[in-house]
């Protein structure tokens, strides 16, 4: 008698019917948000200089730093800090109780650097890569002695790394735009960091879109993919385990 066997879904087909549906279905739509965002933001703060100009400034300053960031310097790649709803997200997948040395790619202002600061032990070390100098030079402000901040690209992160004696990470985490690199470099920054993870480390990186899919599942043996909505734009974090 012929038994019945549990229908076989495999990981490799499922990622590339959720990738073929977001690039099918989606990501025009994020990328039309996005600008309907930042032409929001744009009137904004507009009025806001107006009200400046009056003297009528208030704290509102702080609200639209990030964008005036992201209108002088579009590699920012992002209108907004990410929310406390995606930090989460990505804190989830960092296995924090055996975690000490943390490499971060693009850390902005330091949105994701600061609570993961708090959650790190004593021993704990981050270096964070920020290219865009006014960035890092905010986050350079930010007093920890566990906290090394690098004004440059991560695309030397070995170099970095090397030259601030980090041997092996537990995590790296990245919010950088993978779009904005040629497909040499994001292929290379991928061989980098696996070289820099310890076994059983993780990277994790968090993105608009799932152009990332496919270098993360060439690289890592095991890739976790979690959607977080609440976020400007909503974003993907992509993990893979060494
Ligand atoms: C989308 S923002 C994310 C910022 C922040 N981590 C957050 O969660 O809001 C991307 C950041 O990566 C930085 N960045 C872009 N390319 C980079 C590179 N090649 N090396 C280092 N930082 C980079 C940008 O300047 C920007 O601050």
């Amino acid at each position: 008698m012929k038994t019945k066997t549990a229908p076989h879904l495999d990981k490799k087909d499922f990622f590339d019917k959720v990738e073929e549906f977001v690039e099918n279905h989606i990501e025009e739509k994020i990328k039309k948000g996005l600008d309907d965002v930042e032409n929001f933001l744009k009137k904004e703060l507009s009025d806001f200089k107006q009200k400046r100009k009056h003297g009528k400034e208030d704290d509102e300053a702080s609200v639209f730093s990030y964008f005036e960031h992201f209108l002088k310097d579009k590699k920012v790649a992002s209108v907004t800090p990410s929310t406390k709803f995606l930090i989460n997200k990505v804190f989830k997948r960092m296995d924090l109780g055996n975690t000490r040395t943390v490499i971060e790619y693009g850390p902005a202002a330091g949105v994701m650097t600061k609570p993961l600061l708090r959650r790190l032990p004593a021993t704990g070390r981050v270096l964070a890569v920020e290219r865009n100098g006014e960035l890092a030079s905010i986050l350079q402000q930010f007093q920890d002695p566990r906290l090394t901040v690098i004004h440059g690209s991560v695309i030397e992160i070995d170099r970095h790394a090397a030259e601030q004696g980090i041997g092996l990470a537990d995590v790296i985490v990245s919010g950088i735009p993978f779009s904005f690199l040629t497909p040499l470099e994001r292929h290379q920054l991928l061989h980098k960091t696996v070289d820099l993870l310890r076994p059983g480390g993780r990277f994790i990186a968090y993105q608009v879109t799932t152009h990332l899919a496919a270098l993360m599942k060439y690289h890592f043996q095991d890739v976790d993919i979690d959607f977080e909505v609440r976020n400007l734009p909503p974003h993907f974090v992509f993990t893979g385990y060494k």
